[in-house]
């Protein structure tokens, strides 16, 4: 009888010592035939076996990787994932209050005087689309300096509009909100 079982089990060896010394390693049947020195035939056949007992994993590329390495980097990409759409939310839920506060500064400091938002306010002042026109520099030089900007825009509006001293917040918050004006 032609047994097989000895050097295929010696070769096994090889192959899975070098998956296991080198954890990264991530590599084609004809990749591993050339380094364990065996045929391409006969490498599918070891690494065949070696997926069927669960050591090695198939890649949809067609190459093999240890298990362990395939779970951690898929274990690690959905956790920066998850970080990742985490962030983003907190972020937007952070421009979110920050916008809506800007919104309540509006109303406080009665800028609809002279300005007008949608079809609320004063029509000679239309804000709707300032978020697209003006950059965040400009909206915070209107807000702190407006007396400079009408000097230096040449604003012919009467009554002009005047500084406003407003706590850092609640200017923050005033600057995003206008800022979140856009053409729709
Ligand atoms: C007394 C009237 C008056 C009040 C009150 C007023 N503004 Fe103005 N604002 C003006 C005038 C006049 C201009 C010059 C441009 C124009 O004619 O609309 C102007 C310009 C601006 C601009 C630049 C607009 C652009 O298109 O470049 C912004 C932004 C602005 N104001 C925001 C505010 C905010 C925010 C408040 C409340 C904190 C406010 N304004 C209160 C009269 C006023």
């Amino acid at each position: 009888m032609i047994t097989f079982a000895e050097p295929i089990d010696a070769d096994v060896l090889r192959v899975r010592n070098e998956f296991l010394t080198r954890k990264d390693l991530h590599a084609s049947a004809d990749a591993v035939a050339r380094l364990v020195d065996v045929s391409p035939r006969h490498a599918m056949v070891i690494l065949d076996s070696l997926v069927h007992e669960d050591f090695l994993e198939r890649t949809v590329d067609g190459q093999y990787v240890h298990r362990h390495l395939k779970e951690a980097v898929v274990t690690r990409s959905i956790a920066c994932a998850l970080i990742l759409v985490g962030c983003v939310a907190a972020r937007a839920a952070g421009q979110d209050a920050k916008t809506t506060r800007g919104a309540q500064v509006y109303v406080e400091q009665k800028c609809a005087l002279c300005h007008s938002i949608g079809d609320k306010g004063n029509k000679k002042g239309p804000l709707d689309e300032v978020g697209s026109t003006r950059s965040l520099e400009e909206l915070r030089a209107w807000i702190v300096d407006a007396k400079g900007m009408t000097v230096k825009t040449k604003a012919p509006r009467k009554p002009e509009m005047k500084n406003y001293t407003l706590p850092k917040e609640d200017l923050d918050a005033l600057v995003a909100y206008m800022a979140s004006l856009k053409k729709k």
